[in-house]
């Protein structure tokens, strides 16, 4: 019977034996023009919910923009992916970028050499696997081996998952602007529609008739 044959040691040697699985392997690399098109795709992926919600967009901000970083100099853009899948992206400069608005002078007067991290994206289906953790410790190499002291990045304060990524893993807060808001009571330039009074009613045809004119009074004769 084929359960007892299955019992029996060289039935069982026979068994397909279940494959080991193969755990995913996460792989780096520098991007390539072939890859913009689809970077620029998962880059749109990562950061549709949290461009939602700031009032600064978290940068790229279009698609030609990002086509001109990749001819830019000094600009290091990686790519993080599990077999074909982009599953990461980073970008960093060595120089503060001339479309921000940091100041050099204050790293030089406090001898910080920093890293620029100006993109760090995991793809969505990818996050809470570690992916993250292994582009920031890509990033801190970086930094190491060409001696810098920091990373610096830019992160709006209600993208409150990165925030509290960052803080756990000792990003703390620089002396940088925020956005302030103050509400203003509205007054509309226009004035607001305003009913009418009615109409004057014609007056009364008699009314129309001239009263009769008054008689000169007599004159009296003098005493
Ligand atoms: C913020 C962001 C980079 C985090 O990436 P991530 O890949 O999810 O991060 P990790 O997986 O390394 O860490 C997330 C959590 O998963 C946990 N985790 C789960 N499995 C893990 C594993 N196998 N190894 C390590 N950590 C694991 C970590 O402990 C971590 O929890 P913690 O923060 O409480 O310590 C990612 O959410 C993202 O790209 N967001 C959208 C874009 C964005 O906002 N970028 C930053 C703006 S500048």
């Amino acid at each position: 019977m084929a359960d007892e044959r299955a019992a029996t040691p060289d039935a069982a040697d026979k068994q397909p034996r279940p494959r080991k699985k193969k755990e995913p392997v996460i792989e780096v690399r520098r991007i390539h023009r072939r890859d913009l098109n689809r970077v620029w795709e998962f880059l749109k992926l990562s950061f549709r919910d949290v461009n939602r919600a700031t009032v600064e967009y978290q940068r790229p901000r279009t698609k030609s923009r990002f086509l001109e970083t990749y001819e830019e100099e000094g600009v290091e853009q990686l790519l993080f992916y599990v077999g074909k899948e982009i599953v990461a992206y980073a970008e960093v400069t060595y120089e503060v970028g001339g479309d921000t608005w940091l100041n050099p002078r204050y790293f030089e007067a406090r001898d910080m050499r920093p890293l620029f991290v100006d993109e760090l994206a995991v793809h969505p289906d990818w996050s809470g696997r570690g992916i993250g953790g292994f582009v920031l410790e890509q990033l801190q190499h970086i930094a190491r081996v060409r001696g810098l002291t920091h990373l610096v990045l830019e992160v709006a304060e209600n993208n409150e998952n990165a925030l509290g990524w960052y803080r756990k893993r000792g990003f703390r807060k620089l002396d940088a602007a925020i956005f302030m808001a103050q509400t203003i009571q509205v007054e509309p330039e226009l004035l607001p529609p305003r009913p009418l009074p009615p109409a004057k009613e014609p007056p009364p045809v008699e009314e129309l008739t001239p009263p009769p004119k008054p008689r000169p009074a007599k004159k009296r004769a003098r005493t």
